[in-house]
């Protein structure tokens, strides 16, 4: 299943082994009403290591949204097990934090710090002065330090984001869930978001599962990318892309790897691919 990229042998890839941080294992997850079932994943497997950063890739509908919630514990399988630390996931916990695309998740009445504080104080684990000072170091770590005071509908849409990947962080999960985190943000502040993100890995090593539909942020944020197939989401390939960050932007190799991907996900045929693939720059699985 896994299908390593240009100038990666089969040595350097994972295999299936009982030491993952989680593993996802035949998954299926359908949605039932009524009037009929919608399946919206496929006897999906994956499996993720500590420190990796883990990228579902794929079209709008495949279940990449679906899978994320089930990690988070809000989705039960139809089929399959999801094991964190080789415990079943029976519902959600502290050791998984989701941040979604959707930044008005931060409370308007609070503060930044309260908002962060806020997950530490619920808990109970934390006194108001450790709650304050742990909430005051990741706010440093995204910048925001001096933001501290500020409420959310006063800040812009890249600092709402850091402040929800600094809530996040502070409560020190065993992983970080995040759906789209950066769609709704202007091209540039996007990029610059996935640059923190990556100099916030480098310093925290926190273990990430990523979702996204657009395979430059896949390549860019990813070390590791799931490509699952169109609705219902099954699992296409498994490739690797630690090589790639923000620096691989535009070069020969990334394309190359980014068209592959494009084959990968959607080339039944075997057809050559559009020249337009040719001029990366931006691209976006089309659905
Ligand atoms: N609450 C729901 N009730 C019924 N069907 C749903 C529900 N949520 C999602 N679905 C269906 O499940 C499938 C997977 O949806 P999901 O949101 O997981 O896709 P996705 O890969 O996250 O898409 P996108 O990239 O657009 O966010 C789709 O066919 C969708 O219509
Ligand atoms: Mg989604």
């Amino acid at each position: 299943m896994t299908a390593p990229l240009p100038g990666h042998t089969a040595s350097t890839l994972h295999p299936l082994h009982a030491t993952s941080l989680l593993q996802v294992n035949g998954l299926s997850l359908e949605y039932r009403s009524a009037q009929r079932v919608v399946r919206a994943t496929h006897q999906v497997s994956f499996e993720v290591d500590r420190a990796d950063r883990f990228v579902l890739l794929g079209p709008s509908g495949c279940g990449k949204s679906t899978l994320l919630k089930a990690v988070a514990g809000f989705i039960e399988p139809c089929e399959g097990q999801i094991l964190l630390q080789g415990q079943p996931v029976k519902g959600p916990g502290p050791d998984r934090i989701v941040v979604f695309q959707e930044f008005d998740q931060l409370p308007p009445w609070k503060t930044v710090k309260q908002n962060v504080m806020f997950p530490l104080r619920v808990s109970g684990q934390l006194s108001r002065a450790e709650a304050q000072e742990r909430a005051m170091h990741y706010l440093e770590k995204v910048g925001l330090a001096a933001f501290a005071d500020a409420y959310p509908h006063t800040l812009s849409g890249g600092m709402k984001a850091r402040v929800a990947i600094a809530r996040a962080l502070a409560t020190q999960p065993q992983i970080l869930l995040m759906d789209e985190p950066f769609a709704a943000l202007d091209a540039l502040t996007r990029r610059k978001m996935q640059e923190e993100l990556l100099r916030l890995w480098e310093e925290v090593r926190f273990t990430l599962l990523f979702v996204t539909h657009s395979i430059e942020e896949a390549l860019v944020v990813g070390n590791r990318i799931l490509l699952l197939s169109p609705h219902p989401g099954r699992v296409r390939a498994e490739v690797h892309s630690h090589q790639y960050g923000m620096g691989s932007l535009g070069a020969g190799d990334f394309q190359a790897s980014a068209r592959r991907i494009h084959r990968l996900l959607f080339d039944e045929s075997g057809e050559p691919e559009p020249a337009a693939w040719l001029d990366f720059n931006d691209i976006r699985i089309a659905y």
